[in-house]
């Protein structure tokens, strides 16, 4: 035996990831005493309604395994919400699944549905998880940009991606980090291209319930062509401002959905049983979702009205609780560059878009997130106009 136990070696599957700049741009932030609009997630408390609720399913003894699609109140009040504001009724049973947040929602679609080969198109800038979890699954990640700035679909650049490989496209609107909503025209657009091929859709709607200026959400739901080939994702963590609870769910036909719950089953089997049952109780009101747009657009109109007062040149805030600006108007710098000092000498944290690119495309626009208390949004205001 040799005298110093040794830790066999292993091969990433994963080799590309390291530490993510918002993990980086966070610890800064802490370390700098920044007020940090980087990070994706409110500053504020959730309804106190809702943690009775979860409170008085544990107090009931609501604690065990619950079935492994979900509990059936919760499905039920999903597909209900579904059917009133999209006008596709999905089945409770057999067509929507709880998972354990929007991340575990997509990695476990793209694991069920991607063969080792198979090419799955990203629109970028995209959500991180995207890309590790296709290269997860053996597929091929196929990248294609939005249109510079404006962030919008170019239909042409996906029409020519398109090969017989492509088992699907990632969607998402409204959009993280730009805030840019797609249109009825463009779901439409992407339908018809769609229409003659096997692929599917994994639509990633997490930010559903903030979209601004009396605009409405096209959720994939809307439209029976992609109902048919659509995963929809959505997440409790962001209509509820409960991001650390990881809840969320996907909604897909029933063919679909049976091979998700597959792999579901032996990836988190099942989900939370009293935080189901306390958001199924308190989605018996949809106040909360219907007034979220409302509640969002005061704090992008803070936001906006106090970045009017500043150097930056402002990109529309269509939805989402995220706000772009480009910085070629104040600095040199990369986004990069400009967000670490940005953060060190002025006190506000952001994060570079071209953190959401496989190239680091650097078009010179950082995020802010506004999902914060006035008190916050002022502060960093106060901040930013000195520049
Ligand atoms: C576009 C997008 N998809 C998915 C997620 C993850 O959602 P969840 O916290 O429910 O896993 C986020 C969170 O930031 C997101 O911005």
């Amino acid at each position: 035996m040799s005298s110093s136990p040794k830790t066999p070696t292993i091969r990433s599957k994963l080799p590309n990831v390291g530490t993510t700049i918002f993990t980086v741009m966070s610890a800064l932030a802490s370390e700098k005493g920044a007020v940090n609009l980087g990070q994706g997630f409110p500053d504020f408390d959730c309804d106190l309604g809702l943690v009775n609720a979860v409170t008085s399913a544990m107090q009931r003894g609501l604690n065990q395994y619950p079935p492994m699609p979900g509990v059936p109140v919760l499905r039920e009040a999903v597909s209900e919400k579904i059917a009133a504001l999209y006008g596709h009724r999905y089945d409770a049973t057999s067509e929507i699944t709880i998972t354990a947040g929007a991340t575990q929602a997509i990695l476990t679609i793209i694991l069920a549905i991607v063969h080792p080969g198979d090419k799955v198109i990203v629109l970028e800038p995209c959500y991180d998880s995207y890309v590790p979890n296709i290269e997860l699954a053996g597929g091929t990640v196929v990248r294609v940009p939005l249109s510079p700035v404006t962030f919008r679909p170019d239909f042409d650049k996906i029409a020519a991606a398109i090969t017989s490989n492509t088992r699907a496209i990632i969607i998402n609107s409204p959009h993280n980090p730009s805030g840019m909503v797609w249109t009825r025209a463009e779901m439409l657009k992407l339908q018809d291209l769609l229409d003659p091929t096997e692929i599917l859709v994994i639509s990633d709607e997490v930010y559903e319930h903030m979209v601004y200026d009396g605009k409405q959400h096209e959720s994939a739901a809307r439209f029976q062509g992609l109902v048919a080939r659509s995963f929809i994702v959505s997440s409790f963590g962001k209509t509820y401002h409960v991001t650390g609870w990881k809840i969320g769910y996907v909604a897909a036909p029933a063919v679909l959905t049976a091979k998700f719950r597959k792999v579901h089953q032996f990836n988190v089997f099942t989900v939370n049983t009293p935080v189901q049952h306390g958001l199924a109780a308190y989605m018996e009101d949809s106040r909360p979702y219907l007034d979220l747009p409302a509640f969002y657009q005061r704090k992008r109109d803070i936001f906006r009205d106090g970045l009017r007062k500043t150097r930056f040149k402002m990109l529309p805030g269509e939805g989402t609780y995220f706000q772009c600006v480009d910085i070629s108007t104040v600095s040199d710098l990369s986004e990069a560059d400009f967000c670490k000092w940005l953060t060190s000498e002025i006190g506000v944290a952001a994060i570079p878009v071209s953190a959401f690119y496989g190239s680091g495309f650097d078009q010179r626009i950082v995020r802010f997130c506004f999902a914060k208390s006035d008190e916050t949004l002022f502060n960093a205001l106060s901040r930013l106009v000195k520049l």
